[in-house]
């Protein structure tokens, strides 16, 4: 996916079709990262998220992995040049990092961006850096189960493909299965909301073991 050309427009666009839904879906969880050290975002985009972030978490260092050069512009751009904050322009998908490291990682219409096959292999890397007790907020489109729900997400999401195709070149055709491949790496969702008619969500994932841990204590 090469967002460059559309980095700039990006946010003019996405106001045009959704309004401020996507906004309020990715600061939903935000304020739950306030006393996180240590924060891992992929795909930041223009550099809202991280803007919300450096104010709501003031101890946090946070890492960017980001691979347009134009959306990392924009991002230091709206954020400011704090030092708490290191770009990485590079593909998610070349990302090692160490484990159990990440208080929380964020990933906001991020995961979208991969085929099924590039979600298998990029997912279980990022649950094995997540620290023990830490939280994985991911931000996305679903398609709800049934009724018209489910074909007016089927509907919006056949769009955004065609469009981020002819104008990224994303290679997706559709959405990876995120919750079954999340669940398969021992992940449970801890909380959800969810914006239009359950097309829009934003979930929060932790390790299954610290559940159980909490549980039995
Ligand atoms: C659909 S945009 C979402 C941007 C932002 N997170 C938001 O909430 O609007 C996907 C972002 O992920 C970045 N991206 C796509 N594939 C990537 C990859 N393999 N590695 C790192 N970043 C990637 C794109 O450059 C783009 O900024």
């Amino acid at each position: 996916m090469n967002a460059g050309r559309l980095a700039r427009w990006y946010r003019p666009i996405e106001y045009a079709a959704f309004g401020r839904s996507l906004e309020r879906c990715r600061f939903a969880f935000l304020p739950r990262l306030a006393s996180a050290r240590r924060i891992l975002i992929l795909g930041e985009g223009d550099g809202r998220s991280l803007a919300q972030l450096l104010r709501i978490a003031p101890l946090a260092d946070i890492d960017v992995v980001e691979i347009s050069p134009e959306m990392i512009a924009l991002a230091k751009r709206r954020a400011g040049d704090a030092d708490r904050v290191r770009f990485l322009c590079d593909d998610a998908l070349k990302g090692r990092w160490p484990a159990r490291y990440y208080d929380a990682i964020v990933t906001s219409f991020f995961l979208d961006c991969f085929t099924e096959g590039d979600a298998r292999r990029l997912i279980p890397r990022l649950a094995d850096c997540l620290a023990p007790g830490g939280i994985w907020l991911i931000n996305e489109f679903a398609i709800p189960d049934n009724g018209w729900r489910r074909r007016h997400a089927q509907l919006w999401i056949r769009t955004m493909y065609l469009f981020f195709r002819v104008t990224t070149g994303l290679q997706a055709r559709q959405l990876p299965p995120i919750s079954a491949i999340m669940r398969e790496e021992g992940m449970r969702c801890i909380d959800r909301d969810q914006r239009r008619a359950g097309f829009i969500v934003s979930e929060v994932w932790t390790p299954a073991d610290d559940l159980s841990r909490r549980f039995s204590e």
